[in-house]
């Protein structure tokens, strides 16, 4: 059952086009008033996407800079109205029905807190039980477990404004968590962060899909977040959408190129077998004993190849490598 909905949605921001704005300066009232319109730009930033999500799903949404994924969060989130089109999330229209639409879903936004920069953590967390009116026992067993889980134990006497990044990120996660929502939705939650606090994140919103079945829409600029959170993927690009389905899907679907690795047994054989690698090979590169054979999954097979190369080399250590999102990802973005 979809728990997020979003049909034919579009959003328009208007903006001050200053340059002619102030070109049009000294002019008659009348005139004044007919380049009004004129001074104004539309920028298209979600362009009649439409997708739907069902309880339980990971979902990564990738894009380019200005791509429209914050617009879309924050409709979703009910901040902002959409131009056109309908959302629905978890039966609500987000910006309608504002209050209870708060009760169901946990919002981070990674560039921004939502904890009080003065106080403990802990006084931070007990406006939350106040405001999401969390009952007592509920809120000791959900806090206990997210301290726990996001490791904030040592933090919770501190104000806020001492917390470093990877920890105020964390204390983020928890506050959004703390009334058990069903939805989550995380904008760019890991910028900034190092790789163990990444992985921190990254394994506390799993647990959290797990043992919730919290639904998660996250964006982000790090591939690797999808690839170790999400089951699905959506591409914006411009507004629009791009790519809509399993990552599963999306590699068999834009990624033809595989890449096997051998470990010959050394420097010497691996130049051989690179210079003159089996015909299906589109190009191999050598660096010390192992060797990197691309080829195109369409024509042949990885299994085809390692046993042709089996029969003429001996072969020390072998891997079929999937082919990276990332550089799918970029050509996608650069419309190759
Ligand atoms: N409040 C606003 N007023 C006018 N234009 C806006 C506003 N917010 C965003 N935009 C424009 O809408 C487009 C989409 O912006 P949005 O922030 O949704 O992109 P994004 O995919 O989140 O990008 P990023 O990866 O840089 O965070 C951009 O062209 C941006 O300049
Ligand atoms: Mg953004």
């Amino acid at each position: 059952m979809s728990v997020i909905s979003v049909d034919g949605v579009t959003k328009v921001y208007r903006v001050r086009n200053r340059k002619k704005a102030q070109g049009e300066k000294g002019k008659s009232n009348s005139f004044n008033w007919l380049t009004r319109f004129r001074q104004y730009q539309d920028i298209h930033a979600v362009n009649n996407i439409s997708f739907s999500i069902n309880r339980g799903e990971t979902v990564g949404f990738l894009g380019a800079n200005g791509a429209g994924k914050s617009t879309l969060i924050k409709m979703l989130s009910g901040i902002l109205v959409p131009t056109s089109g309908n959302l629905e999330v978890n039966g609500l229209i987000p910006h309608r029905n504002r209050m209870n639409h708060a009760m169901n879903i946990g919002v981070v936004f990674g560039q921004r807190t939502t904890l009080w920069w003065d106080l403990p953590l802990n006084h931070s967390f007990e406006l939350l039980k106040v405001i999401y009116e969390i009952n007592p026992q509920d809120y000791k067993e959900t806090l206990d477990w997210l301290v726990d889980l996001l490791e904030l134990e040592l933090l919770l006497d501190r104000p806020v404004r001492q917390l470093s990044l990877g920890q105020r990120m964390r204390a983020e996660l928890a506050a959004a968590l703390l009334h058990q929502p069903q939805v989550l939705f995380l904008d760019e939650p890991t910028i900034g962060l190092d790789i163990a606090v990444k992985q921190r994140i990254r394994s506390a919103l799993r647990e959290l899909n797990r043992k919730w079945e919290v639904t998660i829409l996250l964006t982000t600029h790090d591939l690797r977040d999808i690839e170790e959170i999400c089951q699905k993927l959506i591409v914006v690009d411009k507004g629009k959408l791009m790519y809509n389905g399993t990552l599963h899907n999306f590699r068999e679907q834009f990624c033809d190129q595989r890449v096997i690795r051998v470990a010959l047994q050394d420097e010497k054989i691996a130049k051989q077998l690179a210079a003159d690698p089996p015909l299906e090979i589109s190009h191999a590169e050598q660096d010390g004993p192992w060797v990197a054979l691309y080829f195109n999954r369409i024509q042949t097979s990885a299994a085809e190849i390692a046993s042709k190369v089996m029969s003429q080399f001996a072969v020390m250590d072998l891997v079929v490598e999937e082919p990276s999102i990332e550089k799918t990802v970029t050509e996608l973005y650069r419309g190759v």
